[in-house]
């Protein structure tokens, strides 16, 4: 059984088919990537899956349990945790406190909030900066605080939309390490990225979207000779980088 099975999910609002139809499965320990040109539809197929937006119709399951329409915090619960694309901390609150945001997702308890919250931020190597708030961090600082406030709630799966966004090649080259290590925690990852490197070295398996449908899936090396990905996608320009 897959960890994440998503069939036939459509997303309408009103006239426009945001997602169409997608089906993609997601097994326990993978780092699975969802690429495709800007209003192809991966935000919307994730909010679905966390439950930010109901599918309008299709069946997502989580652990072999019918998630599609369950609410975020319900999702949440049972293990599926998802990053934004723009980044949004209460900016005038410590890293501390943003990422017992995250953990009080799993507990009640102060005490043990902030314990766990402490521990990630250890993992991620930002523990130094518990004290600062949060609107003077620096972006690749913002955005390992995005990770943390996301791995404080004790994620199964961890759906991170483009998280990479915005920093530079050599930021790109340190972040890399830290999701690999995520993953090797045991937590499975989808990740949506425009960033092709990063999309190659972390991803065992790529889907491809344009215009809401899935137009290719596979192992990267093959996804990226795929004609129509290169239309619809990467680009000639892509393609000669590579030889
Ligand atoms: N809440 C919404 N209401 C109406 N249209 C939306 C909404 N969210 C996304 N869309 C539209 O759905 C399409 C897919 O958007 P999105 O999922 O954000 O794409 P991507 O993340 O691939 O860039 C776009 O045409 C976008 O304008
Ligand atoms: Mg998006």
């Amino acid at each position: 059984m897959s960890l994440l099975e998503v069939k036939n999910v459509t997303k309408r609002f009103s006239g426009l088919v945001a997602v169409n139809e997608v089906s993609m499965n997601v097994e326990e320990g993978q780092i699975v990537g969802v690429i495709g040109p800007n209003g192809a539809g991966k935000t919307t197929l994730f909010n679905c899956i966390a439950g930010a937006l109901p599918p309008s119709s299709g069946s997502i399951l989580f652990d072999g349990r019918e998630v599609a329409g369950k609410k975020p915090y319900d999702i949440c619960q049972l293990g599926i945790t998802r990053t934004f694309q723009v980044v949004k901390p209460f900016g005038s609150k410590t890293v501390l406190y943003n990422t017992m945001v995250g953990a009080f997702a799993q507990t009640k308890l102060l005490h043990e909030a902030e314990h766990n919250a402490l521990e990630v931020l250890k993992f991620l190597h930002l523990d130094h900066k518990k004290d600062v708030v949060s609107k003077s961090l620096t972006l690749p600082e913002r955005k390992k605080l995005e990770l943390a406030r996301a791995l404080a709630t004790k994620p199964k799966l961890l759906l991170l939309d483009e998280v990479m966004a915005g920093l530079r090649p050599s930021e790109v080259t340190d972040m890399l390490p830290i999701i690999r290590k995520i993953n090797e925690t045991g937590v499975t990852i989808v990740i949506v990225e425009h960033i092709m490197q990063a999309i190659m070295n972390l991803s065992e398996k790529i889907y491809v979207v344009n215009f809401g449908k899935k137009i290719a899936e596979g192992v990267p090396h093959d996804v990226v000779a795929n004609e129509e990905v290169i239309k619809a996608y990467l680009g000639d320009a892509y393609v000669a980088t590579q030889h």
